[in-house]
């Protein structure tokens, strides 16, 4: 893999670069920025090339529907980058004439980007190269959060023109190839929902992981299958593999916090729910850093440990007491896990990874078809 960071700063200054940029944030109603994380995270590549490459044009998509815009991004932008012009597709022809950075729109808008026909795909691309023109000019992939899409801007751009991954893309690599192989004493931490989805993940990492501590629903499905009462406790109907269920690495909450249907809670252990309770949130065990009474040196984390949009944060806000006192080195990454840390505590993170469904599906293949395309 070609990388950003080693082209010299006189090569770059001779190029038109074309760079895919991860910007799919979550918007508020009012069409603010809720969580401007990935920006932040895409602004060292975003400053080297505006610094020193000829020409850059940015490519991104946010949200699903083809009427989203960038416009929001566009305007956080513009207070670093101040000759940043922001554009619709239709118009990159007469801006590039005039601008030498540019944002455009929304590729997504153009139902070309996500057709699974390669033909569409190389089409759109055809077309952006007719634009921008091919000599001179070099491809950045730097979208981590997008590459495990098979999307033309991921996986068929790169197929046209010289392509280098970008600082965080290289960074986010050299990560999560280390979360896969992780120094000892290890632990993963494992929340969200649906076993099923997981279940490759959980598997690989029993081989590699000191210890796998189960939270979220997931415990949910763990208790359930183990044949406790569970309630009206958020659960999806999974067969648990019994090498996997009482495994000796699989760790799960010995208390809960659970809700009645009135919405009184109280900590109970999970094998003593009635009926009419629900598990909302849960207790970190008392030894969750240690292994065989050794300090656990690497910690891996994906998915929320307990029903936070309900303002059920307490076993989150414990985790975080216990980093924030420890040596550990902290992983961790996924919208919805970012969203129950707050902005103030992701310095006790070592890294903190922009990629949701691309960060686990490098963590299960160890690649993705983003950055395989660039090799
Ligand atoms: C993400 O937010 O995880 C990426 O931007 C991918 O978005 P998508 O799930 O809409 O493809």
């Amino acid at each position: 893999m070609r990388l950003l960071s080693q082209l010299p700063i006189d090569e770059l200054s001779t190029k038109t670069v074309i760079v895919r940029l991860g910007f799919n944030v979550p918007i508020d109603k009012d069409g603010h920025i809720i969580d401007n994380f990935r920006i932040k995270s895409a602004l060292p590549t975003l400053k080297l090339l505006s610094e020193h490459a000829k020409q850059v044009i940015i490519f991104s998509h946010i949200g699903r529907g083809r009427d989203e815009t960038l416009a929001p991004v566009a305007h956080e932008l513009q207070r670093d980058f101040t000759g940043l012009h922001f554009t619709q597709w239709r118009d990159l022809q007469p801006a590039l004439q005039e601008h030498r950075l540019i944002l455009v729109e929304n590729i997504r808008q153009d139902p070309r980007e996500t057709s699974r026909d390669i033909k569409d795909r190389e089409a759109l691309v055809e077309d952006i190269l007719r634009l921008v023109g091919r000599d001179q000019s070099i491809f950045v992939q730097d979208a981590f959060s997008v590459c495990h899409r098979r999307h033309a801007s991921i996986v068929d751009l790169p197929r046209f023109l010289l392509s280098y991954a970008g600082l965080l893309l290289e960074q986010e690599v050299k990560q999560l190839t280390e979360a896969i192989n992780p120094p000892e004493p290890s632990l993963f931490i494992l929340g969200g929902a649906k076993f099923a989805t997981k279940e490759p993940l959980i598997r690989k990492f029993l081989k590699t992981y000191d210890k796998i501590f189960i939270a979220g629903a997931i415990a949910n499905e763990f208790f359930k299958e183990r044949g406790y009462e569970i309630g009206r406790s958020l659960v999806y109907d999974a067969k648990i593999p019994h090498d996997i269920l009482y495994n000796k690495r699989v760790v799960l909450p010995n208390q809960v916090l659970v809700a009645d249907a009135d919405g009184h809670t109280i900590y109970i252990s999970p094998d003593n729910l009635m009926p009419d309770m629900r598990i909302v949130d849960v207790v970190l065990p008392q030894d969750l850093l240690k292994v065989n009474a050794n300090d656990v040196s690497y910690m891996l984390w994906n998915g929320p440990l307990g029903y936070y949009e309900g303002g059920y944060t307490k076993g989150t806000e414990s985790l975080l007491n216990i980093l924030s006192k420890s040596k550990v080195e902290a992983i961790t990454g996924g919208g919805d896990t970012l969203a129950t840390i707050g902005e103030s505590n992701r310095p006790i993170f070592t890294y903190i990874s922009v990629g949701g469904g691309a960060m686990l599906k490098f963590l299960q293949d160890g690649q993705l078809p983003g950055i395989e395309a660039l090799n």
